[in-house]
């Protein structure tokens, strides 16, 4: 006899945070005996994992939702779910705008997603939005990758940034201990894993809300512990962590870094400015010299590390003076990668409120300009590549080109090169380097030869 079984569908928006949620959120519906339905319409559970980080943001989340409110009065058995950061600030605000909603939970409850369907299929409509004392899950994540995988290490965020939802969203610091993330490595590099990346918002604060100091009054757990900590677990090969706060970044943990030879050389660093004024009025807690002696030490250690950072332009008041020192810490620095973003209002963050705000055109134009010298200089750094030969980190085919497979870098740079995926997936391989872009690589295999003596 054959079972029937519901099928789910989740769409994920925002960081590698609701990212690790979903995966999170996914097994536990598939414990529960649903199966994924890449088709939302198909689905007889929608949910969608939201973030707030920008109105752009949120407001796609709502488009998606009415095509599934509309769905629901034809199909009234479908559950509709919204999780993550939009759910958390709008609360039950969101029923009202959207009353054929069947659960809004925040992100602190997405480990108890079976609890809370169930009362929903008992008939209630539920809003879980208190904040809680996050419980570690036992469920399976269902990871996208077989290859890579993310691991919380500290939720939420303890820094008051002027223009930033996030710790409105995501509560305050919660550190896992490091048995429990040591125990979830275990078993992803038993599963044949290969990389790990260690997350938080500001993973910098790993530790601190950890009970135990050191006889220096230094808490007992600080990422650089856990660094060496997890360093040996069996399997995985190649150690990441973000995100990474300037004001926190401290040598020890670039000392660390550079002595692990499983910790990748890329670092992901958000500056957000260039200037010390707006800086302060973001409430950073550190100066643009400060961050660039971070990024001269981590060069001292490691010349060759790759960083990448976000950065935000037409913060209120910022002057063109003020935007022209961003540009200027983007040509000196040169980084690999940014992520760049024009300032967005968001509800109950200090900024929005203040009345020196900017137009959007001057927003857009700053935008531009950033993004236009982020591209050249991102050419320059992989020109670094041409020629050589470097570990990539297989993890799937090229979309665009079957012949194809594509990984990563140490340094976080996508390459490409011909070869069969069903032989190489979750390989280490060399890979000389034969043309470069922005931000992607081509290479080729590095055939040893054999050496007769
Ligand atoms: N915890 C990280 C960033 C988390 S949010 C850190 O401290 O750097 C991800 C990025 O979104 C931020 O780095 C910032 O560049 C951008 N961002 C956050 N709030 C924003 C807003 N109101 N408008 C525009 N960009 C924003
Ligand atoms: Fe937001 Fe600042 Fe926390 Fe990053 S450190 S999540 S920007 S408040
Ligand atoms: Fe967005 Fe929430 Fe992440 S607001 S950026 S999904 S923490």
């Amino acid at each position: 006899m054959t079972t029937f079984n519901r099928r789910y569908h989740i769409t994920t928006f925002g960081c590698q945070m609701n990212k690790a949620d979903s995966e999170r959120m996914a097994g536990i519906l598939e414990d529960m005996g649903f199966e994924w339905s890449e088709d939302p319409n198909q689905a007889d559970l929608v949910l969608y994992n939201t973030c707030t980080i920008r109105d752009n943001a949120e407001q796609k989340v709502y488009s998606y939702l009415g095509r599934q409110a509309k769905r629901k009065h034809e199909h009234p058995e479908l559950t509709l779910v919204v999780a993550g950061c939009v759910a958390q600030q709008e609360g039950e605000s969101l029923l009202r705008r959207v009353p054929e909603l069947d659960l809004v939970m925040g992100p602190q409850h997405a480990n108890r997603l079976q609890d809370l369907l169930e009362q929903v299929f008992a008939g209630n409509q539920i809003v879980a939005t208190e904040p809680i004392h996050i419980v570690e899950d036992i469920t399976k994540p269902r990871r996208d990758s077989t290859v890579t995988a993310w691991v919380n290490v500290i939720y939420g965020c303890n820094e008051r940034c002027t223009y930033c939802v996030v710790p409105n969203v995501r509560g305050v610091e919660q550190s896992r201990t490091p048995e429990a993330i040591r125990a979830e490595m275990v078993e992803l590099g038993r599963q044949g894993f290969k990389e790990v990346t260690l997350l938080g918002q500001n993973i910098d604060a790993y530790g601190r809300d950890l009970p135990g100091t050191t006889p220096e009054g230094r808490h007992l757990h600080t990422l650089t512990d856990l660094l060496y900590d997890v360093h040996d677990v069996p399997g995985i090969e190649r150690l990441r962590f973000a995100t990474s706060h300037p004001r926190y970044f401290t040598e020890r943990l670039i000392r660390a870094c550079a002595e692990l030879p499983k910790v990748c050389e890329h670092f992901h660093i958000p500056f957000q400015s260039g200037d010390n004024e707006v800086l302060k009025q973001m409430s950073r807690g550190y100066t643009q010299e400060k961050y660039r002696r971070i990024i001269d030490t981590i060069r001292r250690y490691m010349p060759d590390a790759s960083i990448s950072a976000d950065a935000i332009v037409g913060f209120p008041g910022e002057t063109e003076a003020q935007f022209e020192n961003t540009l200027k810490l983007v040509d000196d620095i040169g980084f690999d990668h940014l992520n760049t973003a024009a300032y967005s209002p968001r509800p109950g963050t200090p900024a929005a409120v203040w009345e020196n705000q900017l137009s959007e055109e001057v927003k857009s134009d700053r935008l531009q300009r950033l993004n236009h010298l982020v591209a050249i200089k991102a050419s320059e750094r992989s020109q670094r590549y041409l020629g050589r030969t470097e570990e990539v980190l297989v993890e799937d085919q090229n979309p665009k080109d079957p012949a194809q497979v594509m990984g990563r870098t140490r340094g976080n740079r996508l390459t490409f090169f011909p070869g069969n995926i069903a032989e190489l997936k979750g390989k280490l391989v060399q890979v000389k380097i034969t043309e470069i872009r922005a931000f992607s690589l081509t290479g080729e295999v590095v055939v040893r030869q054999p050496v007769t003596i």
